[in-house]
C-alpha cells in the first residue's frame, strides 16, 4: 500500500470533493466500471458539505510520495444526528432505522467514501486508509460508539471494503429511489 497522509478537509477541498462525486457517479459510468471500482448514488449540496466541513466531519487522503504528492485523492464524509438534519436522505436513515434500534447521539454515519476515478485500479488502500484513521484518530476522542453506512449490494467493492473493517448487516430497505440499500453497522467504542 502507498504511503498516504490523512488529514481533515478544509474548505478549499469542497469543490473537489464535489467534482469527484460527479465523476464516480453511478450514471457517469459503464456497468464494467461499476462492478470493478464501485460507485457513488448520492450527490451532496456544497452547503451541506461546508457545514459538516466546519465541524471537522470529512478526511481527506493524499499520496505522500509520486505523481499525485500532496494532491487530495480520496475523502470520507461523515455526519452526526444534528448535521443529519440538513440532508433529506440521512435524515431519513437516522430517524426511520438508526433511531428505532440505537442511541442516535452515539452514532456516527459514513455519508460517502470514495477515490479519484483516476486511481481506480492503480492504488488500492485508499479505502483502508482512511477507515483507519477514522476508527484509530478520530473516534476514540468522541462519544460514538456505533458507526454506520449504507452500501448498496450492486458495489461489489463497498461491499468487500466494509465486510473487511468489520461491519455488519442491520436491515435491507429500498431507499428514496427504489434502490435496494444494506446498512451496515460496526462497534468501535465499547467505552462510550
Ligand atoms: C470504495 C472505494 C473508496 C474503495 O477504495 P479502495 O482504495 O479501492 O479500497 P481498498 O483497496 O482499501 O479496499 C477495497 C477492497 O475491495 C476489493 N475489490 C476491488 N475490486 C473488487 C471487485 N470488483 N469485487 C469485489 N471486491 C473488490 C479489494 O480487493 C479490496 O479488498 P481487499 O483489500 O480485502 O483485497 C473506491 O473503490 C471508490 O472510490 N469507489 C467509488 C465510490 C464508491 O463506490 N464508494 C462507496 C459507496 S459511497
Amino acid at each position: 500500500m502507498k504511503k498516504m497522509i490523512i488529514s481533515a478537509a478544509t474548505q478549499y477541498d469542497i469543490p473537489w470533493i464535489i467534482d469527484t462525486q460527479i465523476t464516480n457517479h453511478g450514471s457517469y459510468l459503464t456497468a464494467q466500471e461499476k462492478e470493478e471500482s464501485g460507485f457513488v448514488s448520492v450527490l451532496t449540496p456544497s452547503l451541506f458539505l461546508n457545514k459538516i466541513n466546519h465541524n471537522k466531519k470529512i478526511l481527506i487522503a493524499r499520496l505522500a510520495e509520486g505523481e499525485y504528492q500532496g494532491k487530495p485523492i480520496g475523502y470520507l464524509i461523515t455526519c452526526n444526528e444534528n448535521d443529519a438534519q440538513d440532508h433529506p436522505f440521512f435524515k431519513k436513515v437516522f430517524s426511520d432505522f438508526i433511531k428505532k434500534d440505537f442511541d442516535a447521539h452515539r452514532c456516527l454515519f459514513i455519508v460517502q467514501i470514495a477515490k479519484i476515478t483516476e486511481l481506480r485500479s492503480r492504488t488500492k488502500g485508499v479505502g483502508t486508509a482512511l477507515y483507519e484513521h477514522l476508527f484509530e484518530s478520530v473516534i476514540p476522542f468522541t462519544a460514538h460508539r456505533y458507526v454506520f453506512t449504507e452500501v448498496s449490494p450492486k458495489n461489489p467493492v463497498s461491499v468487500k471494503l466494509h465486510e473487511r473493517l468489520g461491519f455488519e448487516e442491520v436491515k435491507r430497505y429500498k431507499d428514496v429511489f427504489d434502490n435496494q440499500m444494506i446498512l451496515l453497522m460496526k462497534e468501535v467504542n465499547k467505552k462510550a
